[in-house]
């Protein structure tokens, strides 16, 4: 059997319904595991798992605002009772309002932190019970660049992002003794839906990741796939409570 093999396994992947969450969830499901999309817009998550399906996987769809602790509870719930436990969690629902730390509303504020941030801990935390369940699991959350470098206009997200990896690192002390790893995965910058805003809004974003990054492209969902299904598999069963940059180079230049 091969180490990357998730045959057997059930994964919840949160705003798996497009960009870099879809593209972990067709990884995931190449490899074998079933598939819960949970995420915000019941249409596109619908779309997903037809997608999914088409090519040949076991998944369903169960929208979820994972910003409420209840609907991660209720998540997990159905997950199980869909597929029969929770081996795999990937914490990937995420948003942006890129503004000057001086402009945030207190509302602006607590709504990138509340998704970024509150949703990851309340996904894993209800996601635990399962998980020890079935002996351990895995959690990875993406998290990104933006943990490590600042920007003028990310000062919720970033602060957001640098808290999940260290929500990352405490998740995999607390329950290493579970058989539950922690990893995060900071993605580089990926063509998707979230950064198509940020081209509009930033002026020569584009340009400078090309020139930036070392590989000379923008990344695409795809490209997060070996990564999540590394961190998701018997393959990484040693490590845990780290950060795998997925960046083509960007952080290393
Ligand atoms: P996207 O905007 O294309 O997709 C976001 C997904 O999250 C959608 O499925 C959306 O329905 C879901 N979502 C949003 N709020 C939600 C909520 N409250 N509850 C449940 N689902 C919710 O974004 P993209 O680019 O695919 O980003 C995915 C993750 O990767 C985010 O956490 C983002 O911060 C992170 N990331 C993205 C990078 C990029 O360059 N695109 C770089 C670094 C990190």
């Amino acid at each position: 059997m091969s180490m990357f093999d998730l045959s057997g396994k059930v994964a919840i992947v949160t705003g798996g319904s497009r960009g870099i969450g879809l593209g972990i969830a067709q990884a995931l499901s190449e490899a074998g595991a079933a598939i819960v999309v949970a995420a915000t817009h019941a249409d596109q998550s619908a779309d997903a798992v037809q997608r999914l399906r088409d090519a040949g996987a076991t998944a369903a769809s169960v929208p979820t605002n994972v910003a409420d602790p209840d609907a991660a509870l209720a998540l997990v719930d159905e997950a199980v009772r869909l597929f029969g436990g929770v081996d795999i969690l990937v914490n990937n629902a995420g948003i942006n309002i890129r503004k000057r730390p001086e402009d945030y509303t207190v509302e602006e504020w607590h709504q990138v932190l509340s998704v970024n941030l509150d949703g990851p801990f309340f996904c894993s935390r209800a996601a635990y019970p399962a998980m020890k369940a079935r002996g351990g699991g895995k959690i990875i959350n993406i998290a990104s660049l933006m943990s490590i470098f600042a920007n003028e206009k990310a000062a919720a997200y970033g602060a957001a992002k640098g808290g999940l990896v260290q929500l990352t690192k405490a998740l995999a002390v607390a329950w290493a003794a579970d058989g539950i790893h922690a990893n995060a995965i900071l993605p580089g910058w990926i063509d998707t839906d979230l950064t198509a805003g940020a081209r509009q809004q930033l002026p020569g974003l584009d340009e400078a990741v090309r020139a930036r990054t070392p590989e000379g492209r923008w990344g695409t969902p795809q490209d997060l796939g070996g990564a999540a299904v590394f961190l998701a598999s018997p393959a990484s069963d040693f490590v845990t409570g780290t950060t795998l940059l997925v960046d083509g180079g960007f952080a290393a230049d």
